[in-house]
């Protein structure tokens, strides 16, 4: 048997905004996404998120299949635009008695509530994150959440991914608000990790016994080949995707050779742009419980001639189709393992959850009802053991969350990709769970897995 600890959290994510549903209810305010989603041509098929596993009717019954499931903990995240419409200002209390009720229905049945600030769902009416006084108004909204449901809920996220929230939303456009302007979109990442930092001693102070922290994806990068062109292709990505966010967290301040890199490319009007104030640094780095790594690929990249500096694509390397996943991600255990030791080994923060890890598979339901989706159980089973190698190794990981506890809106990609362990009938709301989902009980049960 490969055990894990004895408090080894198996748990399963999933974020208010893509499971929710009820955009109009209760005094919800509009946040970005419902925007985004609702601009013709930016969501594959125009979805968008208005009914989605319409969890906020239906959460009962779904914290009930997480616990006949057996999962051990439930990672979710709390709708900003629900407790705060217009970001500022007074609270709408359905909107907290929501999540009070959720958490409470967590707790009656013994799951444990991982609560998770922002998972990119910014009231429309703030204006955005290059504004300085969105970093306060989050601060003002997480001191609020923790001051009314710390005592309940003890493992708290503030960002989840602000490489997204930041670069894939204003520099590349994908995400909403969907701008691409990479100066603005370095001024989104200094606000959001600065609101990070603002919110972390107030969780602290409202949450004495429990632990704040921040999920951030991580992508192990490599050279392609050992020339300098490609290994300086290496180096430039990985500044811009990963030590961008971990060394000022870490109170390392941006990597110097990526803010030389963004000068030269004029994403920085010079090292130390305006928008940085005396202080900053400190805040950001205030000390973190654990940090979440949300993992799903890797990158391995090649020097384009004239475009060294490369943030389009995330690799160059294309895996053969039986190694992808059917978003077309590798599907590349080694890399979570990488991942987890280049955290640790580099920075040693005090704790490291897997937050979020999974895989879209769209397997049909057979004749008997069932799906049987042994493709997911292959893809969870190898990151589990790529996690088990990094305990091995001495890295403190305190959990594993399956990306996702059922299909949902898939931002982008609507409603086409399908993550779940629990499938989800849209047309009727009914939930099926997978061949996965009984299985990654019994791992849960068990604490472990089978040795190979
Ligand atoms: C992550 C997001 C999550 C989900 C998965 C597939 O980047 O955090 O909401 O979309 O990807």
């Amino acid at each position: 048997m490969l055990t894990f600890p004895k408090d080894f959290r198996w748990g399963v994510s999933t974020s208010a905004f893509q499971i929710e549903g009820a955009v109009h209810e209760d005094g919800r305010g509009e946040s970005i996404w419902d925007r985004f989603a609702h601009t013709p041509g930016k969501i594959l098929n125009n979805d968008n998120a208005d009914v989605a596993c319409d969890h906020y009717h239906r959460y009962a019954d779904d914290v009930k299949l997480i616990k006949d499931l057996g999962f051990k903990s439930y990672r979710f995240s709390i709708a900003w635009p629900r407790i705060i419409p217009t970001g500022r200002g007074p609270v709408n209390e359905k909107g907290l008695d929501f999540y009070r009720r959720l958490v409470d229905a967590l707790l009656e049945n013994d799951i444990l509530p991982n609560a998770t600030l922002y998972h990119w769902d910014l009231p429309t009416a703030l204006g955005g994150w290059e504004f300085r006084e969105t970093a306060e108004a989050f601060a003002a909204y997480a001191d609020i959440v923790t001051r009314r449901l710390g005592d309940r809920v003890k493992t708290w996220c503030t960002f989840n991914e602000p490489w997204c929230s930041s670069l894939l939303s204003y520099q590349r456009g994908e995400h909403a608000p969907g701008i691409k302007d990479p100066a603005l979109a370095l001024q989104v990442a200094h606000h959001i990790l600065l609101a990070h930092g603002m919110a972390m001693p107030l969780i602290r102070a409202n949450c004495p016994d429990g632990e704040a922290g921040i999920v951030l994806n991580i992508l192990p990068s490599e050279p392609l080949t050992s020339s300098a062109a490609d290994y300086e292709a290496y180096r430039f990505h990985d500044g811009y995707f990963n030590r961008w966010f971990l060394d000022p967290l870490f109170g390392r301040r941006y990597p110097a050779d990526t803010v030389a890199d963004y000068v030269k490319m004029g994403w920085l009007e010079s090292a130390e742009p305006a928008y940085i104030q005396p202080g900053d640094f400190e805040t950001i780095s205030a000390p973190l419980d654990y940090i979440g790594v949300n993992y799903y690929e890797r990158a391995v990249l090649r020097a384009v001639p004239g475009k060294e500096m490369q943030t389009g694509e995330i690799s160059v390397w294309k895996a053969p189709p039986e190694q992808m996943t059917e978003m077309k991600w590798e599907i590349y255990p080694d890399g979570l393992l990488s991942a987890l030791l280049a955290v640790y080994y580099d920075y040693r923060p005090p704790k490291i959850y897997v937050a979020e890890n999974g895989a879209s598979y769209t397997d049909p339901i057979g004749p008997d009802g069932q799906i049987n989706d042994q493709r997911r159980i292959d893809y969870i089973d190898r990151h589990v053991r790529a996690v088990h190698r990094a305990i091995q190794a001495g890295v403190p990981m305190a959990g594993y969350y399956v990306w996702s506890l059922m299909d949902n809106f898939e931002w982008g990609n609507g409603y086409a990709c399908t993550f779940g362990l629990v499938h989800v009938d849209y047309a009727t709301q009914k939930r099926l769970p997978r061949a996965s989902a009984y299985w990654y009980g019994e791992v849960t049960r068990r604490n472990g897995l089978e040795e190979k």
